[in-house]
């Protein structure tokens, strides 16, 4: 069964960031620039099991960092919630898109719609389904991100006016999908509330609340108050397992069979059902927007706890995880 005993799990948890640190693979994303301004080898996690508890480990209090395409969780958990599966699949699809998140060939051969939530194309088109003002919809999602995360979160304001000024790609996206009649509306002011849900910024420990509300069936850890349908998890969990981690989704699940979803700063959320909710935090990030360090603690968690959700009902003692697939060499900085 899998390992629920805290104590195990802060022994395994603070060993994989230890040995996490080691590694000096990956580079901040660079194509925003605040974003490349952070301690490099910071290297933090967070573990809150559906009961509550919060295990953390690594470098405590540092700044806030981002959660940048982990938050695209939110408009796709709030939109199921307050409209509805037909609603959300309108405008977005739930296939793994094989490309990297920004793809813009992706869109014309397979499109009009983004292939699924959690690619920068799909998190727009929710954006522009969102409707409103940017500040109705800055509030809506902050509103969202509160009830996520279980407290305010503030949004980085240096970071988003960096993503403003960067953001030429997303600009191509969001033009492409106003062609496509999928965004309607002011396109600028969709891409200001887009780059103001990627600013949300916090800690390990914040961010891994919303995994284990996941994790929980819908329910919030600890108090069990239901925050979530079952049927907005089921969909949001198999979306993670299935296109969280861009174009090595399939490599990452294999390693791991822990859905997941990973942000550009540096951060990977991560679900594991009936257990807990991970985040991890490390800016050392490889090709496809991955945090280096994030995948080594979570391959680690996965073996040593039996955290591999097909391997749910075997003893962890009686189990070593399969070995991840062989995968090119890793480059060191974030497609653009
Ligand atoms: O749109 C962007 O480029 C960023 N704000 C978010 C991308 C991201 O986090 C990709 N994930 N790993």
């Amino acid at each position: 069964m899998p390992e629920t005993d805290p104590q195990r799990i802060q022994a395994v948890l603070d060993a994989a960031v230890h040995k996490a640190r080691r590694n000096r693979e990956g580079a901040p994303a660079s194509y925003i620039p605040e974003l490349a301004r952070v301690p490099l080898e910071v290297t933090s996690a967070a573990i809150t099991l559906c009961n509550g508890t919060v295990i953390e480990a690594g470098d405590a209090s540092i700044p806030p960092f981002t959660f940048q395409s982990s938050a695209k969780l939110l408009p796709l958990i709030g939109l199921l919630e307050e409209r509805g599966p037909v609603e959300v699949f309108r405008v977005v699809g739930s296939e793994p898109s094989g490309d990297n998140f920004s793809s813009l060939a992706r869109l014309e051969t397979h499109g009009p719609l983004p292939s699924n939530p959690l690619v920068n194309s799909g998190a727009i088109a929710l954006c522009g389904q969102l409707g409103g003002s940017v500040s109705n919809r800055t509030s809506w999602l902050t509103r969202w991100a509160e009830r996520l995360y279980g407290e305010p979160v503030p949004i980085d304001e240096k970071v988003a006016a960096s993503e403003r000024a960067t953001g030429a790609k997303n600009r191509a996206i969001a033009y492409f999908l106003q062609a496509s009649g999928l965004l309607t509306g002011d396109v600028e002011e969709t891409l200001a509330v887009y780059f103001n849900l990627c600013s949300l910024a916090g800690s390990s420990r914040v961010a891994s609340h919303l995994p284990a509300i996941l994790a929980h069936g819908g329910h919030r850890p600890g108090t069990g108050e239901q925050v979530l349908s079952k049927a907005t998890v089921a969909i949001v969990v198999s979306i993670m397992a299935t296109c969280g981690m861009y174009n090595e989704s399939g490599n990452y699940l294999v390693a791991t069979g822990i859905p997941a979803k990973s942000g550009v700063s540096g951060v990977i959320v991560a679900v594991v059902p009936g257990v807990a909710g991970i985040a991890t935090y490390s800016p050392r990030i490889n090709d496809k927007g991955g945090s280096v360090r994030g995948h080594f603690i979570l391959r680690e968690l996965s073996r040593k706890l039996g955290w591999h959700f097909a391997l749910a009902s075997e003893p962890y003692e009686s189990h070593s995880a399969p070995p991840p697939p062989p995968s090119p060499p890793e480059p060191t900085r974030a497609e653009t």
